[in-house]
């Protein structure tokens, strides 16, 4: 999404000049976004299929602007900006602990981060699970795994705490992300810090990284995977409201009188959005975009949601919404690439046993390089009417298959 700004900006600057030969050849890839989007009136989910201009999403690569168009919709409505990466980055291993030191202008921070090498990693190294403040799902042993200690990034104790850890010291203490957004930019850190050290040193494959959390650390899950797509497998698990359900659905529920949580609500427990959402709590049918688009942001890449029948998490929101982005990744040819679980019976950030099966089909398949898994999960207890949300979509297009 930066990067589109970036190429735009240059674009344009180069443009402007009769100097002609400088202008790269090749056409754009994607038009150019407007300065800003304008809210909306939209009962339903926002159309994954239509761009805001109104052109219709034909193939692939329109889809790939479309996706950078829903990045930067959702960041201007709840998330906060997503900053470019930093202007340097050193990382060094000492054990099993990584430290990086990043400067952004004139700050500089040095972070440490915990690191398990997988158990036999090979000469290209094996796959890590990065759990967001630890892992809540069975991780198969002998996997790596890289703990984030997302609340150092950036805190999450009360809508105060915006502003609090090491993603505002180098962005400066008013930056609008929010915390879930920060956390995928820190978590973005982690992974250059691979990548610059190399398997060889880590013994970790930076193309075969998993990313968990739970509840408050599943929404954080759920945003690092849609806004770093470095990651190949996203797991969040109950991430509920601001996570897995729709803003939208959720507001319904509450007003049939579940005890849920919403946008009104999240927005005066904690620092997890941008400040810029306040101004939609309370009619988040004018926000062009929903959660299902952080399904649309991850694919095609590898996709298990787990969700639990917990009211507070919203059973029938993460249905519809997930559902919804179950829509998408078939239009996309590649529907098995995201499942959705809600098996429910048991308390929350446990994992059911019975769930074993899939979630370790999912990480065979994504990160153990057993490509001929196939899987194909849609479970859900609740009961829901997907077509009463999505009556504004258009036609999903014909003839995308992103596995190709
Ligand atoms: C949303 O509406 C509720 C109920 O009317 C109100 O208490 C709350 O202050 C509103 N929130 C915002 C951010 O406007």
């Amino acid at each position: 999404m930066y990067r589109h700004h970036a190429l735009w900006a240059i674009i344009t600057a180069l443009s402007i000049p009769a100097s002609a030969s400088v202008v790269p050849r090749q056409a754009p890839a994607c038009d150019a976004p407007p300065a800003s989007y304008a809210a909306v009136t939209e009962p339903g989910l926002p159309d994954p299929w239509k761009f805001v201009s109104g052109k219709a999403v034909a193939t692939a690569e329109d889809f790939a602007c479309r996706q950078a168009e829903m990045s930067r919709i959702m960041q201007q409505f709840e998330l906060g900006d997503l900053p470019p990466p930093p202007d340097s980055l050193t990382a060094t291993l000492s054990g099993t602990s990584m430290s990086l030191v990043i400067k952004v202008g004139s700050n500089s921070k040095t972070i440490s981060v915990s690191i398990t090498k997988p158990s036999s990693p090979g000469t290209s190294g094996g796959p890590a699970m990065i759990g967001v403040g630890g892992a809540n799902i069975p991780v198969p042993s002998g996997m790596g795994r890289i703990n984030f200690g997302n609340d150092a990034c950036a805190a999450q104790q009360n809508p105060n705490s915006h502003g609090s850890g090491w993603f505002f010291d180098l962005h400066g203490k008013s930056h609008s992300a929010g915390a879930t957004l920060a956390w995928a930019w820190c978590v973005g850190r982690i992974i250059d810090g691979l990548e610059q050290l190399g398997a060889a040193k880590t013994g970790i494959d930076p193309k075969r990284l998993g990313v968990t959390g739970c509840s408050r650390n599943g929404k954080g899950a759920f945003m690092v995977g849609a806004f770093e797509k470095r990651i190949a497998l996203t797991i969040p698990q109950e991430s509920g409201s601001g996570g897995a359900a729709s803003w939208r659905v959720s507001d319904s529920e509450y007003a049939k009188g579940k005890n849920i949580q919403r946008a009104a609500q999240i927005v005066r427990e904690n620092a997890w959005f941008s400040p810029r959402f306040v101004t939609y709590v309370n009619k988040t049918d004018t926000i062009p975009e929903d959660h299902h688009f952080l399904a649309a942001l991850v694919a095609p890449r590898g996709l298990f949601v787990i969700e639990n029948d917990i009211d507070w998490l919203g059973p029938v929101s993460t249905t519809v919404a997930m559902k919804a982005g179950r829509m998408i990744y078939e239009a996309l040819g590649v529907k098995a690439n995201m499942g959705f679980s809600l098996v429910g019976g048991h308390s929350h950030c446990s994992f059911p046993s019975a769930s074993s099966a899939d979630l370790t089909s999912y990480i065979n398949r994504f990160l153990g390089g057993s490509a001929t898994a196939t899987n194909d999960v849609e479970k859900s207890k609740a009961t829901v009417v997907i077509d009463d949300w999505i009556k504004s979509w258009s036609a999903a297009p014909k003839g995308i298959n992103l596995a190709a």
